[in-house]
């Protein structure tokens, strides 16, 4: 019996999560596993309400879990940082979720902005830390509000934060068996405390992996081969910040945000999946955001909890239904978000 966590969020979060819930109950059903959800309406409403994004024993509720799922968090009345920083960032701190795992992967009939690129061409994963880096909130003002204002923010990078990163990177890579090849991407010309670690910890680990080959891109570099030869890339592992900015590049070549899905992981305790696109406040309940996001980012979790089949099954009924699709935007994909998740659970 799984126990999930169902965090439905903000904005479109509901509608894209009621979707991959109707998928997990035709799995459920199809391979003879059994669930309970308990749904949390963490998010700006309550915040607007209660002034509290999440109650204090919030992380000991999540902890109970074997799994969180998670719409979107994001409300145009609260201040930006609130919720992402009560709720997201919270979570994925406190519950040592140091992996934030964003597979890119073009599914046939999903249009690309990249001219004579196909599915054969664009299929990796970005491995990005997920509880350090730029994220840890440290930093001060020094003067501030005056014309000599300074603003830190610094970026903490810790060796073991760093190593159990680029480790589960080089396993991912060995388990994809595909290019077997580990891409690092940072800056070591210029960041050169931070990158200088990376760089010796990528280093010292890669000696273990010797079927492994590595390759390093710097973070600028990166956004070009990407668009240029997305084809070149196996694994790409990075930091947070680096990892934030260039997943939404790898999104849009994969078709957008309507497809996107990512896993905030803790190989050792309780994970969260969620599409990685925003709340979208403006189609919210209009029956038009695309949930396949959300129900990739479901796929992801079955695979994690130990489903892998449902999870392959998942993938499989998803390319049938994007070859369907007129495309992956919200109000024009030829379907409902709600004949979306129908399509999907006829096709498994
Ligand atoms: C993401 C988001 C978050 C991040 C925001 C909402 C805090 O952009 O999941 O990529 O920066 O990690
Ligand atoms: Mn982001």
């Amino acid at each position: 019996m799984y126990k999930i966590a169902v965090i439905p969020g903000d904005g479109t979060g509901p509608e894209v999560i009621n979707e991959g819930l109707k998928v997990l109950e035709a799995l459920a059903k199809k391979f003879k596993f059994q669930y309970k959800t308990e749904t949390f309406n963490w998010g700006g409403d309550r915040y607007l309400e209660t002034g509290n994004v999440m109650p204090d024993d919030a992380i000991e509720q999540l902890k109970k879990f074997d799994t969180i799922y998670l719409g979107a968090i994001g409300h145009p009345n609260v201040k930006p940082g609130i919720l992402e920083k009560g709720i997201l960032l919270k979570t994925r701190f406190d519950l040592e979720q140091y992996i934030n795992l964003r597979p890119v992967k073009l599914y046939p009939g999903v249009w690309t902005p990249i001219k004579d690129k196909s599915p054969e061409d664009i299929d990796f994963v970005v491995v990005r830390e997920n509880n350090e880096g730029l994220y840890t909130g440290l930093g001060e003002f020094q003067d501030k509000g005056t014309k000599d204002e300074i603003a830190i923010q610094i970026s903490h990078n810790t060796r073991a934060g760093v190593e159990r990163c680029i480790r589960y990177a080089f396993e991912l890579t060995k388990k994809r068996n595909k290019k077997k090849t580990l891409t690092l991407c940072g800056k070591t010309n210029v960041l050169t405390y931070a990158w200088d670690l990376w760089q010796r910890t990528f280093d010292e680990v890669a000696k273990e992996y010797p079927d492994i080959k590595t390759d390093y891109a710097h973070v600028d570099a990166i956004c070009m081969w990407m668009i240029k030869n997305p084809e070149w890339f196996d694994v790409i592992v990075t930091d947070n910040m680096f990892g934030d900015i260039i997943t939404d590049l790898a999104a849009m070549i994969q078709g957008g945000m309507g497809i996107a899905a990512g896993g905030n992981i803790n190989p050792n305790g309780v994970s969260m999946f969620e599409p990685i696109g925003g709340s979208a406040p403006k189609y919210t309940g209009k029956n038009v955001i695309n949930p396949l996001a959300a129900i990739c980012a479901l796929g992801m979790m079955l695979d994690v909890i130990g489903e892998p089949k449902a999870a392959e099954t998942l993938e499989k009924s998803v390319i049938k239904v994007t070859t369907k699709m007129k495309s992956m935007s919200a109000g024009k994909m030829g379907y409902s978000t709600q004949e979306v998740g129908d399509l999907v659970v006829e096709n498994l």
